[in-house]
C-alpha cells in the first residue's frame, strides 16, 4: 500500500488551483467523507453503522475529497485489490465512493477528482484502475472502458430444471450453515476459483465480513437473515451459495417468497449443479434471482430451457489503463500477438505514443517504439479490451480504433480475447 504523507498532502493543497480544491483526506475527515457518499447515493440506511462499516474498509491515504471552502463536496477512493486478468493477476486500484453533493453537481468536480486520482495512481506506480459505474454515461470520458458484461437471472420456480445428463455426484451432501461460521469454508471454495476468470478479485477478511457477509437487519428489507448453502463431500466443501429469502404470500394464500443469491461458487460442475438444484427447489419460494453472472455461465448449458432464466444483460466492470505498456505486459495472450499500437489518451497524456506489444501464453512485453503503428486506439477502447471480453474489433466502426496497416486489427483483437469471459461477481 502506498502511503501519502504530509508532503503529498501539501502538494494537493497547493496544486488544486480550481474553484474546488482537491486533496487527500485526513483521518478526522472520514465521517464527512462518508456523509457526502450517504447523501450522494440517496442512502436510506442509518448513518452511524454505515459510517462505521465504511470506515473499516476505507484506506484514508487513498481517499480524495473536493472542498468548497471548509465544506467537503466531492469524494473518491481506491481499494487496493488484486484482480485476475487474462492468464495472471495484478494489483488493481478499485475506484469507489465516487460522489458529489447534489448542490455542487455539473460544475466539473468529478472531472477534477478523476484527473487527480489518475495522476496519483500513476505517481504511485499503479497500472490499472477498475470500477463499477452507477450510470454508464459517467466514466467513458475519463478513459474507462466497459471491460466485462454480466447476466442477471430471474428463475420462476418450477420453470428451470437442470438437465438429466448434467454432471452429478452422489457423494455430495447439502448443508445449511450460518454464514459467519462457514466463512472459512466459503472462502476456501472462492479462493480456489479466483484465478479461473478475469475480473474476480481476492477477498480479504474485511471484504468477507463487511461486504459479502454483511447482513444487519436494517439492510434486509424484510428478508430472513443471510444463510449459507454448502455442498460438500468427505474432502470438504466443493460449492456454496449465500442466500436471503423474503417470505411472502399472495392474497390467495399461496407462497410467494423471493430467494436472492448474493454469491455463489463451486469447484466443479457437479458441485455447481448441486448448489443450483438446492436453490431452485427451495420451498415457499416463487422466484430465484442472482446477479453478476458471466455471459458464458455454464448454467446456460446445464438447464433444459435457458430462456427461462429470463436473463438481462448489462455492463459489469469498467477498466482504465493507468500505465498502458505495464498493463499490457502484465497479462497473457490467447494466441501470439505482435503489433504496434498507437495510443490516444488526452486524459492521461503520459500514455500517448506508440508501443510494440509482443505476447503469448507464457508472457508479454510492451515498450515504446518509433516503428509505424498497425492500429490506433483510444484509452477507453484499450481499457474495454483489457480483460479479454470486449473486442477491439467492435470499436472499429466507431472510429475509436483504426486499422492503420491492413490486416493487423483482427489478429490483435483475437490475441486480446480470452476465455472464459471476464466478470466481477461483487460490487465494491
Ligand atoms: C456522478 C457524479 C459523481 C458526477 O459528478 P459531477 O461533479 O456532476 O460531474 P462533472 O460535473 O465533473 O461532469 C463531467 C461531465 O460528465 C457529465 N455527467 C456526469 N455525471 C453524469 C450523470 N450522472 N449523467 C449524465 N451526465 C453526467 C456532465 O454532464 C459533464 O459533461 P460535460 O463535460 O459534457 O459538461 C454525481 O452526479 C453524483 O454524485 N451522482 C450520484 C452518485 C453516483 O452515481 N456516483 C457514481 C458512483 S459509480
Amino acid at each position: 500500500m502506498r502511503i501519502v504523507g504530509a508532503a503529498c498532502y501539501e502538494r494537493h493543497m497547493s496544486s488544486s488551483s480550481g474553484p474546488y480544491p482537491i486533496r487527500t483526506i485526513q483521518p478526522p475527515e472520514v465521517p464527512a467523507f462518508h456523509e457526502v457518499n450517504h447523501i450522494g447515493f440517496n442512502s436510506a440506511w442509518p448513518v452511524e453503522p454505515e459510517v462505521e462499516r465504511a470506515t473499516r474498509l476505507l484506506e484514508v491515504d487513498r481517499s480524495l475529497a473536493a472542498f468548497d471552502g471548509p465544506l467537503m463536496i466531492g469524494t473518491t477512493t481506491t481499494l487496493p485489490l488484486r484482480m485476475t486478468v487474462p492468464g495472471a493477476s495484478l494489483p488493481v486500484a478499485g475506484v469507489s465512493d465516487v460522489s458529489v453533493l447534489p448542490s455542487h453537481r455539473r460544475r466539473g468536480v468529478l472531472s477534477a477528482l478523476m484527473r487527480t486520482q489518475l495522476e496519483e495512481l500513476r505517481a504511485g506506480g499503479e497500472t490499472v484502475a477498475a470500477l463499477w459505474a452507477s450510470e454508464a454515461v459517467i466514466y467513458g470520458r475519463f478513459g474507462y472502458g466497459p471491460a466485462a458484461r454480466q447476466l442477471d437471472f430471474t428463475a420462476v420456480r418450477g420453470e428451470v430444471r437442470v438437465r438429466d445428463d448434467a454432471p452429478r455426484d452422489p457423494a455430495l451432501r447439502v448443508r445449511i450453515a450460518d454464514p459467519a461460521t462457514a466463512r472459512p469454508e466459503v472462502a476456501k471454495v472462492f479462493d480456489a476459483t479466483l484465478a479461473e476468470r478475469p475480473g474476480r478479485f481476492a477477498r480479504g477478511e474485511a471484504l468477507w465480513e463487511l461486504a459479502l457477509l454483511y447482513d444487519p437487519p436494517y439492510r434486509r428489507e424484510g428478508a430472513a437473515p443471510l444463510r449459507c448453502v454448502i455442498v460438500e463431500d468427505e474432502s470438504g466443501p466443493r460449492g456454496y451459495a449465500l442466500v436471503s429469502v423474503h417470505g411472502t404470500w399472495t392474497v390467495e394464500n399461496l407462497p410467494d417468497g423471493r430467494l436472492r443469491v448474493r454469491d455463489m461458487a463451486a469447484l466443479d460442475t457437479a458441485a455447481y449443479v448441486a448448489v443450483w438444484e438446492q436453490v431452485l427447489s427451495w420451498d415457499l419460494v416463487s422466484t430465484v434471482t442472482i446477479g453478476h453472472r458471466p455471459p458464458d455461465d455454464p448454467l446456460l448449458h446445464l438447464v433444459t430451457d435457458p430462456r427461462r432464466l429470463r436473463a438481462t444483460s448489462s455492463d459489469n466492470l469498467w477498466v482504465r489503463l493507468v500505465d498502458v505498456p505495464a498493463a499490457f505486459a502484465a497479462r497473457r495472450y490467447a494466441v501470439p500477438v505482435d503489433a504496434v499500437i498507437e495510443v490516444d489518451d488526452p486524459v492521461c497524456p503520459w500514455n500517448a505514443g506508440r508501443y510494440r506489444l509482443r505476447g503469448g501464453a507464457a508472457g508479454a512485453e510492451c515498450s515504446p517504439t518509433s516503428a509505424p503503428a498497425d492500429v490506433r486506439a483510444d484509452a477507453g477502447a484499450l481499457g474495454a479490451a483489457y480483460l479479454g471480453g470486449t473486442t477491439l474489433m467492435s470499436y472499429g466502426p466507431t472510429g475509436r480504433v483504426t486499422e492503420l496497416r491492413p490486416g493487423t486489427l483482427a489478429p490483435l483483437s483475437a490475441g486480446l480475447r480470452w476465455s472464459p469471459e471476464p466478470c466481477c461477481p461483487t460490487i465494491f
